[in-house]
């Protein structure tokens, strides 16, 4: 795993943003890997200037989003499909039908988890994927103790995860409890994983990724794993593994 270390969330922003526009010139058919929450909204912000700024088209981009909650109507101010709108898709060239995200609100979920690897199949797989992650160790909504080989599935959020989301749940709809997301083994046939990390509360996590073992209640740490892993952190994140550091040399 190849770590950048960079300054604060801004820096990681413009980081990522960059990378991401690299691959778009270099491949214009790019199938693009997308994440929530609030690490990426930064990168995405930067997407968006540097495209319009640059006219660089997105028309033959497919996007591929991680998860999506369930029982929330695409269009619920919470939905991943509405935050993915309004911090990315609305600004840009690329055609909606060509962007993907989970269908939390099926009748058959098992058949819509099939559906969606089958879809990431037919695009050829994914070119590029940006990670967030969960103080627990979450990729994707891939909570402690999930298989390392999972594919697209339905899963149950932690506790911990579920009290994280809340704050975004302001009016009175519950926070969901549940989830469609790709899998450990879907997110690792990518062929190129960026992992964004910001803070100190994720300093531990990080540290833990990076140091710690191969282990299943660590979800991240599949990572290492991976051929090409990128981690694109900022001081505050990278705090815990510098301390460590310097404590040992
Ligand atoms: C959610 C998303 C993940 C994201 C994580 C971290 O659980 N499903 O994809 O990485 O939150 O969120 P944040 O970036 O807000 O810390």
């Amino acid at each position: 795993m190849e770590i950048v270390e960079v300054s604060d969330y801004d820096a990681m922003s413009v980081e990522a943003a960059n990378l991401v526009m690299r691959h778009v010139v270099q491949n214009p058919s790019l199938v693009l890997g997308l994440a929530t929450g609030a690490t990426p909204i930064g990168t995405y912000k930067y997407i968006v200037d540097h495209y319009k700024k640059n006219r660089i088209s997105f028309k033959n981009v497919h996007t591929v989003n991680l998860d999506e909650y369930i029982g929330l109507e695409t269009t619920h101010q919470n939905s991943y499909a509405t935050y993915m709108k309004e911090n990315l898709f609305n600004h840009l060239d690329i055609p909606i039908e060509q962007t993907h995200i989970p269908n939390g609100k099926t009748s058959n979920l098992i058949e819509e988890c099939e559906r969606y690897e089958e879809l990431i199949q037919s695009l050829g797989g994914i070119d590029l994927q940006l990670l967030g992650i969960g103080l627990n160790g979450h990729i994707g909504f891939n909570e402690p103790g999930v298989s390392f080989d999972s594919k697209t599935n339905v899963i149950k959020l932690a506790q911990s995860t579920q009290s994280a989301n809340s704050q975004y749940f302001k009016d009175d709809t519950k926070v969901p409890t549940h989830a469609i997301t790709m899998g450990i083994s879907t997110i690792m046939t990518s062929k190129r994983i960026v992992l964004l990390v910001s803070g100190k509360e994720k300093a531990d996590i990080l540290y833990k990724i990076i140091y710690g073992e191969l282990n299943k209640n660590v979800p991240a740490s599949i990572l290492k794993k991976h051929p090409n892993v990128r981690i694109i952190a900022d001081l505050e994140a990278l705090s815990v593994l510098k301390e460590k550091r310097s404590v040992n040399s």
